[in-house]
């Protein structure tokens, strides 16, 4: 078949592009090329095993001329949490009306669609108490402990970027009445190809700048969150399986993305200062917190197995090294393009 991929050209698009045309597929990809994710675009273009056009998904426009294709899946986003704060009509845009105008897309098509949404959704998600039971969102007392989040469970999102990605959810409600449409919520996505220059996102491209600067590893408070995270092939392998495999239409599917695994940052750094080719200059904690950032995140992988899809291949120890190793000799921001992003947040009133 062939498969239109929005934001194709981004980091999980090549990776699921290149997935694809392995298994005989053919793909086109609807992508702005955005400054913030392609430093070199004319690269980002080559890269893809296909046509890139060039389009905006939130533009109506985008939409009218395309190729015949057998199928959908809406990447296309703006990811920076911290930068959705104050970006907030932008990051609505994109994020919700390029979700709506994809799914209309495929509506009219009927075509299936795959449309990434975030774990950003579940916020604080979900905590296990002693006294109370569960709670959604926010501790409710002394004795919880964070519990991972399974589909079903309320949206709490605490970043613009997870209002955004819920609310693009709720547009595809109508369309998953008429089409097969499965909803994806990856935890936090790992791997080469990885973006080295936005430092909007992924504290783990900033570790690696501080890693190659010979800087000890900083990390935003103790260290203590935690996060899952997922290598990019176990999520192109998913994504892969949700397109060979559609639900019925009329009865859409919700499916988190995740290794299952909770890790705090502080292994995080370890696991990257084990990776990297350098001795290490140990880490430093900064004491500050973030708007729009969240302490606990782990996806509960019960529903993923039951309906059969594929499971996480990757350690998290192994899939960080595999990052290291593809990133180590690619060129990316320094390590004060971060401090940067983080000035603005603080500017902005964003820090506490
Ligand atoms: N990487 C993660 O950890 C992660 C986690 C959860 C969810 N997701 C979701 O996965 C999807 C892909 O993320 P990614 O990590 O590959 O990000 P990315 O930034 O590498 O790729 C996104 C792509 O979308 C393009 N794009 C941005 N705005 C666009 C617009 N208006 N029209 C067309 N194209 C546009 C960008 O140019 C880029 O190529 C996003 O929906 C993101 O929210 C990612
Ligand atoms: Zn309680």
């Amino acid at each position: 078949m062939t498969v239109l991929i929005t934001g194709g050209a981004g980091f999980i698009g090549q990776h699921l592009a290149r997935r694809l045309v392995a298994d005989g597929h053919s793909v086109l990809a609807l992508d702005t090329l955005l400054g913030q994710v392609h430093v070199d675009p004319q690269a980002s273009v080559a890269a893809f095993p296909g046509p890139v056009i060039v389009g905006d998904v939130a533009d109506a426009s985008a939409w009218t001329d395309l190729p015949q294709v057998n199928a959908v899946v809406h990447l296309a986003a703006e990811t920076g949490t911290g930068q959705s704060m104050y970006e907030v009509e932008r990051y609505h845009r994109v994020n919700v009306e390029g979700t709506a105008r994809a799914g209309a897309f495929a509506a009219d098509r009927g075509i299936p669609l795959v449309a990434l949404s975030s774990r950003a959704v579940y916020g604080e998600g979900r905590h296990g108490c002693l006294i109370h039971g569960v709670a959604f969102g926010a501790p409710c007392c002394a004795h919880t402990a964070p519990e991972a989040s399974r589909e079903a469970d309320p949206h709490h999102p605490v970043s613009v970027y997870g209002e955004t990605k819920s609310e693009g959810e709720a547009a595809l409600g109508p369309v998953g009445a008429a089409v097969p449409v499965t909803i994806i919520r990856p935890q936090n996505v790992i791997g080469p190809g990885q973006a080295l220059h936005n430092p909007y996102t992924g504290v783990l491209a900033a570790f690696l700048a501080m890693l190659k600067e010979g800087k000890p590893l900083t990390l935003y408070g103790a260290g203590t969150q935690t996060r899952d995270f997922l290598h990019v092939e176990d999520l192109a392998a998913l994504i892969a399986w949700a397109l060979a495999t559609p639900p019925q239409p009329g009865r859409p599917r919700v499916l988190n993305a995740g290794s299952g695994v909770r890790t705090t940052l502080l292994e995080l750094a370890r696991y990257a200062a084990a990776g990297a080719p350098v001795p290490t200059y140990g880490i430093t904690h900064l004491d500050i917190h973030r708007a729009g950032d969240i302490d606990h995140a782990c996806a509960d992988l019960t529903l993923v197995r039951a309906v059969g899809a594929p499971l996480p291949r990757w350690t998290t120890a192994d899939a960080v090294a595999d990052f290291v190793a593809a990133s180590w000799d690619k060129t990316g921001a320094p390590a004060s393009a971060w401090d940067g992003a983080l000035g603005e947040l603080r500017e902005r009133g964003l820090t506490s």
